[in-house]
């Protein structure tokens, strides 16, 4: 019977074959240790020289780093570790003999191992934090459809910005047009609302930042919500339930994994309702009382976030920005219209901003004011006017980072670790 690794808690006493790559292998002259991977987990199959035939024992000793390998034998306990199994091996079949792998149990480079990505997907490390991402992606639809969010996939082939115009990818659309790469798919969510009430896209989208920092892709996977009759308050309530479902849902089924990441768990056992709240002019009080020369009207830098989140043990939603900084579709606060109605929720830890959302402009005529004032062109935008013309109704939003989320979650570094193939400023293979 063909098993994977994570059952065997399920399978001891029982005889199973675990097909996968042998990450480390080890022999003396009658006993071989294989350290197999399956996908689903790690295990030790040991093979004793003469509880095996030949073919068995030479194909086990003949296995390099890497090589595939089919491994049958019992699901025993590990003599000494709670939680661990071992595969008693009776039988073993070297399916593919690897060549000697690249990536070896020295420190390597970023450069190096984001050069041989295709391969580094394989370290442990690199595994669980694929797994944690699933979680989240996984937990996330949940959420969505328990609460009555329909999913409606936005396009990526945009004729407009959504995001303001310095950060687009530019397409050649059949020699007739230009086209652009989406950005996010909120517009295209607010048309949804109208029919669906409440909707979500997750998808990849674009930017053409020349930014390089820890924090920036170039692509990467956005989840967009949307919903009618929800106003900043409540749309806060809802990022706030969602992303606690989140956290617990990883807490609760990705144990192994952050336990490989040497994640701290306690910083995430923390993350519950009620997050911390502060206006961007407390924000920026706070930070010029700890070092930082930000101006009253600016944006929330990288450092700032750092600086800010380091010191909170909790999520921040960071509301009220200046109109100026901020996308033109966002409403603004009626008790000071120089500012809007939008939250950037940072993450603990110094990671620093994982959401963006606002309530959105509903007005016709505000919402055209925006536009022209950002210099957009109106008529590319008269679809989105449109919507503020028939049942025109109070909505709001808000957009997570889904490689964001998961590099705050793991607790680690730098964001590109956690898509499969990270598209940087300077580099798109492999
Ligand atoms: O704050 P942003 O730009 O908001 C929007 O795009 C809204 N239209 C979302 C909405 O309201 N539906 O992006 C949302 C999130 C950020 O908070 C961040 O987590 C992530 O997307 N993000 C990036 N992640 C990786 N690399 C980049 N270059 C990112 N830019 C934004
Ligand atoms: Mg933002």
């Amino acid at each position: 019977m063909n098993a994977f690794i994570e059952k065997f808690s399920d399978l001891v006493g029982q005889t199973v074959t675990v097909q996968g790559w042998a990450y480390n292998v080890r022999s003396s002259g009658s006993i071989a240790f294989l350290q197999l991977r399956d996908g689903s987990g790690f295990v030790q199959a040991v093979i004793v020289k003469n509880a095996v035939d030949e073919a068995s024992w030479n194909a086990a000793v003949e296995t390099t780093i890497e090589s595939a390998v089919r491994v049958t034998g019992t699901v025993s306990k590990h003599p000494k570790q709670e939680g661990v199994y071992e595969l008693q091996a009776v039988s073993v079949e070297l399916v593919h003999k690897s060549e000697e792998f690249p990536i070896g149990k020295k420190e390597h480079g970023p450069d190096f191992l984001l050069d041989v990505r295709h391969l580094w997907l394989r370290a442990p490390a690199q595994w669980a934090i694929q797994k944690v991402r699933n979680e989240i992606i996984h937990a996330t639809y949940d959420w969505m459809r328990d609460h009555g969010f329909c999913k409606i996939d936005s396009p990526i082939f945009t004729p407009s910005a959504c995001e303001g115009t310095t950060e687009l990818f530019e397409i050649d659309y059949f020699g007739e047009r230009k086209a652009y790469l989406s950005q996010s798919g909120q517009l295209y969510l607010e048309a949804a609302i109208g029919s669906v009430g409440r909707c979500f896209d997750f998808g990849p989208v674009f930017r053409a930042e020349k930014s390089k920092t820890r924090r920036h892709l170039i692509e990467f996977w956005m989840m967009d919500a949307e919903a009618a009759f929800v106003d900043h308050e409540q749309n806060l309530k809802i990022q706030e339930e969602l992303v606690c479902f989140i956290v617990e849902r990883v807490l609760k089924n990705c144990q192994p994994e952050l336990k490989i990441l040497e994640r701290d768990q306690e910083p995430l056992k923390k993350v519950q309702a009620p997050f911390i709240r502060m206006t961007h002019a407390d924000a920026i009080k706070w930070l010029r009382e700890h070092g930082s020369d930000i101006g009253d009207m600016d944006d929330l830098g990288a450092d700032d976030e750092t600086l800010l989140t380091k010191a909170h043990d909790k999520p921040i939603f960071v509301e009220k920005y200046p109109a100026a900084v901020k996308a033109f579709y966002m409403k603004r606060d009626p008790s000071d219209p120089t500012r809007v109605l939008n939250a950037d929720l940072l993450a603990p830890e110094g990671y620093g901003e994982v959401i963006g959302g606002s309530q959105r402009e509903d007005s016709y005529d505000m919402l055209l004011e925006r536009i022209r004032e950002h210099k957009l062109p109106e008529k590319d935008f008269q679809w989105y006017l449109d919507l503020r013309k028939y049942g025109s109704v109070p909505h709001s939003g808000f957009g997570y980072g889904l490689e964001r989320l998961t590099t705050w979650i793991c607790g680690i570094h730098h964001v590109r670790e956690t898509i499969p193939f990270p598209r940087l400023l300077n580099r798109l293979e492999p």
